[in-house]
């Protein structure tokens, strides 16, 4: 498959989240089957992240607000020429940045010094819901048209964006008539579902601290609102603008559904965060076995043909 006309090895790679923060971290995934080497979204400075407890397992995923812990994106700047050379499964594992500033301004200083770096793809993250004070910008249409303004025309290194999940049709059609005024080469749908309440009736009590207990929902229960911004999507841009799926993928069928919805590629985070690099061979193993199994022999064959009854 091709993101943005960049050559993936497999449908398959980690979302910026878990387990892609530190060099080392970065270096596993290096060599692991993820077809790219994703980066935690970066901020203009380092930080710790939001106070512990912050990330709950869940019977069906995750709650979360991390609060974007990351090493600052000079940082990343940094460790980029030394991951193009780590030992890899593929000589140049093709290098996904995420950045996510507090203003236009920072993004355009991080998309400004990422440009000039050996990194292939920018995501641009408009849509942390983590960040007391800081609303989602993929919910504020003004602004994201402001920041589209300021953001693409700052080199030829390809600029997608990371989005938040849409639940009204109005919104799928705002939101991708934006984007047809730029030059935006892929979207990566979805973020975490923001600002939900998980309750222990036992301690009578949310059960992570930042924000008054509200997190981002991830993993299994997320997966037919990931599916759903996909399809419409996918319906909605012209086919030159990939989409990349995110959003309780854990298995080849998962990674089999979102490919009918229109995805060009899948990036999985919480089954990622749950069993660590080995998810990546394992999915990749089972999509091809399901499309073994249907006869298909390319993901162009099955890319977007969703059937309806
Ligand atoms: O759910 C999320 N958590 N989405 C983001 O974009 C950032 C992350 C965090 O660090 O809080």
């Amino acid at each position: 498959t091709h993101i943005a006309k960049l050559p993936l090895d497999s449908y398959l790679f980690n979302a910026s989240g878990p387990r892609c923060t530190t060099e080392e971290e970065l270096n596993r995934l290096a060599g692991s089957a993820s077809a790219a080497i994703m980066t935690k979204s970066c901020t203009m400075l380092p930080r710790e992240g939001n106070a512990e407890p912050r990330f709950q397992a869940l019977p069906l995923g995750s709650i979360q607000s991390m609060g974007l812990p990351n090493l600052g994106y000079e940082a990343y700047l940094e460790m980029l020429p030394r991951l193009k050379q780590a030992r890899s499964s593929r000589r140049g594992k093709p290098i996904v940045v995420s950045v996510s500033g507090f203003s236009i301004s920072d993004n355009v200083t991080m998309v400004q010094a990422f440009q000039a770096s050996s990194a292939d793809l920018i995501e641009v993250n408009f849509s942390c819901p983590n960040i007391e004070g800081k609303p989602q910008v993929g919910y504020d249409f003004e602004q994201t048209e402001r920041a589209l303004e300021a953001i693409c025309q700052l080199g030829s290194k390809p600029i997608g964006l990371k989005l938040p999940p849409y639940f009204d049709f109005s919104h799928f059609i705002t939101m991708a008539n934006i984007i047809k005024k730029f030059p935006v080469s892929f979207i990566t749908c979805i973020n975490s579902v923001g600002n939900t309440l998980v309750i222990d009736p036992e301690t009578e009590s949310a059960i992570i601290k930042p924000k008054g207990g509200f997190g981002g929902l991830c993993g299994d229960y997320i997966k037919p609102i990931g599916l759903a911004n996909v399809r419409a999507f996918s319906q909605l841009l012209p086919s030159s603008i990939d989409i990349i799926g995110v959003g309780g993928i854990k298995t080849g069928t998962d990674a089999f559904e979102y490919l009918l919805a229109g995805a060009s590629a899948v990036q999985v985070a919480t089954c990622f965060e749950k069993e660590g690099v080995e998810c990546f061979d394992r999915i990749a193993k089972e999509l091809g076995c399901i499309m073994a199994a249907k006869q298909y022999s390319s993901i162009a064959a099955v890319k977007g043909k969703l059937k309806m009854i």
